[in-house]
């Protein structure tokens, strides 16, 4: 009979009902993973702004429980809504919440909660003291727009330092740094650690140190004594709706970033984790696995009416280790690993030779999801066509003009998911391979324009160049996780996807 596990999302997080978007303070404590985000306990729109902190707990970061909400906007200093926030280890172990608070008069400020019982690994309840807010709104900020607490660390001082995004009243977006002895005064540094006037506001700024180059190991926060480590600054950028990160050197005596590139203030310019439709993503150090877990929200494709009928919005990204390639220059990620141990039933093709043109059908995938592993050997690259460099500047476009029924040099070549037996609808996943200024560049695209034939979902084409020696390597190995699954009333589909390319790193 159909249950509810017919409309439950496979891969991916959701609360059974209402609205999420960002994840906050996600952290591995006593045994347990928690989750936090933001959460309209009442209906499926992010509407009325009264947000509480969602609460689900796991032990393998697959199987989760819900539990209560964590934080409810039920005091003065958080009376219009709880906003995103992170979590921070104490020395003695204690974790603890910096989350920003719509106050009564509607100002953004940052507040903090404390577990009520550390002793319990479920951390059901939260307490917030009544002499929040811990920083109130500066004067040079625009009072809607101060907020999203990074995790604090500790500076090479002794002193907790945290960063803060703030729009300034003449227009400039920035991360502001506070410091604190105690965890309760904050004092701003004079000096912000980002600023730019390009970018607009920017929210959810994540700071996290990263091992040497090759090293998949993660780190947590740890005083620099002096020694130059890496650090990967994120920023969610408004405008774009997108995430970008950059590499640097954070200096904790001066308490600058410096970004490895030299890719100007515009934080657009970074990198990203990702090309789809995700925002507001935060990482954690997991010191079970030694490794750092990114999660992100991926915001709804279908219209507003459709959500609200169907009861629920918004999903979380599968969790993805993050690492530093070795050549030092880009993170790399995957999906943890815990996602291995949902696979059952094997179905594959070996050897299958595509010619242009040619499809090769898979068939048997039982169920609503597929984890697809897929190895493309490329045995010629003459004939790849020529990029010029507005093509190099834009592969979004590119992907938009030449889709995976436009005939190329090299390519294309990939998956089509999810299709009907007439191909009317599907969603394809595909490379092309380019030559521009005497190299070979590899185009990935995912293309949702014909994932539906319903007009009003949000199903854009999108992709990037991927840093692969395709001259060396000869081939791509490509995975995707495909998740699947129906509305309530059966007639209408959804599909989440995430793809990832295996590094020749
Ligand atoms: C990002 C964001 C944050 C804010 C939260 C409110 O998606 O706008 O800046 O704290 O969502 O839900």
């Amino acid at each position: 009979a159909a249950g509810q596990d017919d409309y439950r999302t496979s891969y991916h997080f959701r609360p059974t009902k209402n609205w999420q978007n960002d994840p906050n303070g996600p952290m591995y404590y006593k045994g347990v993973y928690h989750l936090f985000y933001q959460y309209n306990p009442y209906v499926a729109t992010w509407g009325n702004g009264n947000l509480s902190w969602g609460h689900s707990v796991s032990v393998d970061l697959i199987n989760w429980s819900a539990l209560e909400n964590a934080l409810d906007p039920d005091s003065p200093f958080d009376a219009n809504g709880c906003w995103s926030g992170s979590a921070t280890f104490l020395p003695d172990g204690t974790p603890v919440f910096l989350y920003t608070g719509i106050d009564a008069s509607n100002n953004q400020v940052q507040n903090v909660a404390f577990p009520k019982n550390a002793s319990d690994p479920l951390l059901r309840e939260w307490v917030k003291p009544t002499y929040n807010p811990v920083i109130a709104l500066p004067d040079d900020v625009v009072h809607d727009q101060f907020r999203d607490p990074s995790t604090a660390w500790i500076g090479h001082d002794g002193l907790w330092l945290v960063a803060v995004s703030a729009g300034f009243k003449d227009g400039t977006g920035s991360t502001l740094v506070y410091r604190s002895k105690d965890f309760r005064s904050w004092e701003r540094n004079a000096e912000p650690l980002y600023k730019s006037g390009s970018a607009g506001m920017v929210e959810c700024p994540d700071l996290f140190p990263v091992a040497e180059p090759g090293s998949e190991n993660g780190l947590d926060y740890a005083p620099s004594n002096g020694k130059e480590s890496w650090h990967v600054l994120k920023q969610s950028v408004m405008v774009t709706l997108s995430d970008y990160y950059v590499l640097g050197r954070y200096d904790d005596a001066e308490d600058t970033f410096t970004p490895a590139e030299e890719s100007g203030n515009d934080c657009r310019n970074w990198h990203r984790f990702d090309y789809g439709h995700v925002y507001a993503s935060k990482s954690f150090y997991d010191a079970s696995k030694k490794r750092r877990v990114l999660w992100s929200w991926a915001n709804e494709s279908d219209p507003e009416p459709v959500y609200i009928a169907r009861g629920w919005a918004g999903v979380q990204t599968v969790p993805r280790k993050i690492w530093l390639a070795s050549d030092g220059k880009q993170l790399l990620q995957w999906p943890i690993e815990e996602i291995e141990s949902l696979r059952k039933t094997r179905v594959g093709l070996l050897g299958a030779e595509v010619n242009a043109g040619g499809m090769n059908e898979i068939i048997g995938v039982p169920g609503m999801q597929a984890d697809v592993e897929v190895v493309f050997e490329i045995p010629a690259l003459d004939g790849a066509e020529n990029l010029d460099t507005n093509q190099l500047l834009d592969p979004q476009r590119l992907c938009g003009e030449k889709g995976a029924s436009v005939p190329g040099g090299v390519g294309p070549f990939g998956l089509l998911v999810l299709a009907s037996s007439d191909l009317q609808e599907h969603t394809s996943i595909f490379f092309r391979v380019f030559r521009h200024d005497g190299k070979y560049k590899v185009l990935m695209c995912t293309d949702l324009r014909r994932s539906t034939k319903r007009a009003d979902v949000y199903k854009p084409p999108y992709g990037g160049f991927v840093d692969i020696d395709i001259e060396k390597e000869r081939r791509i190995s490509l995975r995707t996780l495909v998740s699947f699954f129906l509305s309530h009333s059966h007639t209408m589909q959804q599909i989440r996807m995430t793809s990832f390319v295996h590094a020749t790193d």
